[in-house]
């Protein structure tokens, strides 16, 4: 059984002391057995979340990270960094690095390996645009980025990673993919999975559905049976609609 993940991505919002107000109230109302959880936060937080949840469940990850171990890069943050502070995840190719920051699936791809060369956990990012859902596409964009994304990982890597199905035209738009829609790609991303590392890798490694994700509509989502949990951005500001989303895993 594999147990479901249900991560925050709290995108550029909250200042620190926002950050810790959301701390101190979802520590306690956390309870791990429902789910995995925790929240992928802003650099600047990072180091004083991770002492407001320590001694606690909640996993904390970054949103980002550059793939080389140091050098002169301006503004960006290294995965021995981020060990540093203990994150245990950091997000990769989220849709909106690729499309505002010029993240491509060469970059992720070192960045993957970069993140499993410092034990950080990556959560992948992946999902196609409305038009090309429309133009009957999907499957064959997050197949292609599924192949260089993952390029040169070995099984057992592959079946410890998170993926992430986020449709683009469900980002923040209130338009959730159904849950038949979130059921066929993770059952889809699960099967390239296995086609690149084997059954066992497929079977093990979690796959997530992100976009519009509510406390009203993720117990649906989550019946379906490729679907590992949800990586959550709006809904994952407040500390109750956030545990609201968790209680929906069980
Ligand atoms: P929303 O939940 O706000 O649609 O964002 C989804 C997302 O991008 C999570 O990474």
């Amino acid at each position: 059984m594999r147990k479901k993940i249900i991560i925050g991505n709290w995108k550029m919002y909250k200042t620190t002391a926002e950050a810790l107000a959301f701390a101190a109230a979802f520590k306690k109302l956390y309870k791990e057995e429902a789910a995995e959880a925790g929240v992928c936060a802003p650099f600047t937080q990072l180091a004083a979340l991770k002492a407001a949840f320590d001694g606690t469940a909640v996993r904390l990850g970054a949103q980002n990270a550059h793939f080389e171990e140091e050098g002169a890069y301006t503004g960006e943050i290294s995965p021995a960094m981020l060990v540093e502070i203990g994150v245990d995840y950091t997000i990769i190719g989220h849709s909106e690095r690729r499309e505002y920051f010029a993240e491509t699936d060469e970059t992720v791809n070192k960045k993957l390996h970069a993140l499993f060369a410092h034990h950080i956990a990556p959560i992948l990012c992946v999902g196609e645009k409305l038009e090309q859902r429309d133009a009957g596409q999907a499957c064959t964009v997050v197949e292609t980025q599924l192949k260089k994304d993952l390029a040169g990982l070995t099984a057992a890597q592959a079946g410890t990673l998170v993926v992430a199905y986020e449709p683009i035209w469900a980002i923040g738009t209130g338009r959730t993919a159904t849950p038949e829609q979130a059921e066929e790609m993770c059952a889809f991303i699960r099967k390239t999975a296995a086609g690149l590392y084997g059954g066992a890798a497929a079977d093990s490694l979690r796959v997530q559905y992100g976009g519009s994700v509510k406390p009203d509509n993720a117990r649906e989502i989550f019946s379906k049976a490729n679907v590992d949990g949800a990586l959550v951005g709006g809904a994952s500001l407040k500390p109750e609609d956030l545990i609201r989303i968790i209680e929906a895993a069980v």
